[in-house]
């Protein structure tokens, strides 16, 4: 059995940020319901427990409680926020219920050894967010370190290896939580480094067959980072059971449709079920400039030719999706929760209700830069792991106004021009996105001795973590003016460049 951390859910919006935290420590870990039986726990041999926060407090009648005996099973035990209200509570200290929400970010003074803090400096800055506070401690307990509103923002029974801390050491705002962290795994639970990615595609493989067992998937596979990984994992699970669905909309990228047909159909050998769609989508869209219709347009026609493809695809059970944490939590909208950090771009609308299948979520748990290296460990290539992202309605949100074969051709030529400059300058991997976008104005120009009347083409190179905010990429010159250059001799139909050196806000990284 794997060595691992069990994580019990009080219903904190990070619960899921604790779990990664301890896959970053290469250490396994099982997110289990507050309430499951101690003798179940047992059964994992777990080397630690952490109780994670929640929003109750400990005196609701409804308050989520754990069972009791998860304390005298003689594994270590960090409670956090909620948590450690949760081991006052069972133990015999004192909570009172808070009248405000201490909220925001505190500093902590260790007043006391403790291996929690074993190389940790003697003052450090914390995250709080909780309501109730300890105000007396259970019997055995030590008061460790404190904040301005606490005295027992940390405490400790070192004998029954007992921990409580009142902040958030999983979040980022706590910038030295990851040491506390790993203070609590290896040097008080005692695990080594033993996780690793093959091992998660070992075990995410294996409850990938049980769930599915002789059914079959169905996967719409667009090329972008998380569907490509998620058909990669289940592929490898259930190999010809899974049918992936990759639809070409006609606003797809120079080359795009041969690449991934390329690479999933012939070297990973999957089914592949390709659906050209663009002429019904171009034709659709037609004449079409507000911006928001052309969206509506598109995610429309996406579903319906979805639907139609997965009928010829034979029946299915499940359906299979590229869903990750971040898209799963709501963002909680006060300014400045850390939660808000972890949420990444806002996603396509989804597939309608009425479309009768189970859904399978690989990457349900994880975050975008480990579905990465998981895609990576799967023998996925660079280009489609560190893909930048790229929008569900393509290139019709990057052609201003009407969208036409004419103007497809000439985006999809400036914008390879773009990627490949990009590339051969190690600018590609190292920023959130870059790519052309055509405007539908036409300026004058020569080029010899002939005057020209043609587009314009705008260049957008962003910086960003995770979508929400962005700041515009300064490029060296030369490169600026290689990309230039290529752009208006190679491409016909454009005579000139801009650069958009707008952020996000007020500007969106889309122009469309
Ligand atoms: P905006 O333009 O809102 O974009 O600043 C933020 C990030 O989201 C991407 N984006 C989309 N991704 N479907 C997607 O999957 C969409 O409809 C969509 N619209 C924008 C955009 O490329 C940027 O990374």
């Amino acid at each position: 059995m794997n060595e691992q951390i069990v994580i019990l859910d009080f219903g904190s919006q990070y619960t899921q940020v604790i779990a990664r935290r301890i896959r970053e420590c290469a250490v396994y870990s099982t997110i289990l319901p507050f309430d499951t039986p101690a003798k179940e726990i047992k059964k994992l041999a777990p080397k630690g427990i952490i109780l994670s926060g929640g929003p109750a407090s400990v005196y609701d009648s409804e308050a989520p409680k754990p069972d009791r005996k998860i304390f005298s099973l003689g594994v270590p035990v960090l409670g956090i926020c909620y948590g450690l209200q949760v081991i006052g509570h069972f133990l015999g200290g004192k909570i009172e219920r808070g009248l405000k929400r201490e909220f925001g970010k505190g500093t902590l003074r260790v007043k006391k050894a403790s291996p929690l803090f074993r190389g940790l400096a003697k003052s450090m800055q914390v995250w709080n967010s909780h309501g109730d506070k300890l105000t007396q401690l259970p019997k055995g307990f030590t008061p460790v370190a404190v904040t301005e509103n606490s005295d027992f923002a940390v405490v400790q029974d070192l004998k029954r290896q007992i921990f409580g801390l009142q902040f958030h050491p999983e979040v980022v705002h706590t910038p030295k939580g990851m040491t506390l962290i790993q203070n609590f795994v290896y040097r008080i639970c005692g695990c080594g480094k033993r996780w690793t990615m093959r091992k998660y595609v070992e075990q995410a493989v294996e409850e990938i067959r049980v769930q599915v067992g002789d059914e079959r998937v169905i996967l719409g596979l667009s090329g972008g980072v998380d569907s490509s990984v998620a058909a990669a994992l289940i592929h490898k699970a259930i190999g010809k059971q899974l049918t992936c669905i990759f639809v070409n909309n006609g606003l797809l990228r120079a080359n795009e449709d041969t690449a991934v047909r390329e690479l999933f159909g012939r070297n990973f050998d999957m089914r592949l079920q390709y659906e050209n769609a663009s002429a019904e989508f171009l034709k659709k869209l037609k004449g079409v400039t507000n911006p928001e219709r052309k969206r509506k347009i598109i995610g429309g026609t996406f579903i319906k030719v979805f639907q139609a493809a997965t009928k010829r695809a034979g029946k299915a059970k499940f359906l299979a999706q590229g869903t990750l944490y971040p898209d799963v939590i709501e963002s909680v909208p006060i300014a400045g929760n850390p939660a808000s950090m972890i949420k990444s771009h806002h996603n396509v609308g989804g597939l309608p209700k009425n479309m009768k299948f189970e859904l399978l979520e690989p990457l349900k748990c994880l975050f975008k830069d480990e579905v990465r290296l998981l895609g990576e460990e799967l023998g996925l290539p660079k280009e489609v792991v560190q893909r930048q992202p790229f929008p569900g309605p393509g290139l019709a949100v990057r052609i201003l106004g009407d969208v036409t074969r004419e103007r497809l051709r000439i985006l999809r030529e400036s914008d390879s021009i773009v990627v490949e400059e990009m590339k051969n300058n190690d600018w590609y991997y190292k920023i959130w996105q870059s790519f052309a976008v055509l405007l539908p104005i036409r300026s004058v120009g020569v080029m010899g001795d002939v005057r020209t009347y043609e587009y314009t083409i705008a260049l957008r190179a962003v910086e960003s973590k995770d979508g929400m905010t962005a700041d515009w990429v300064k490029l060296p010159y030369d490169l600026l003016e290689r990309i230039s250059n290529r752009i208006i001799n190679e491409v016909k139909g454009a005579n000139r460049v801009c650069m958009d050196i707008s952020s996000k806000p007020p500007a969106t990284i889309e122009w469309e």
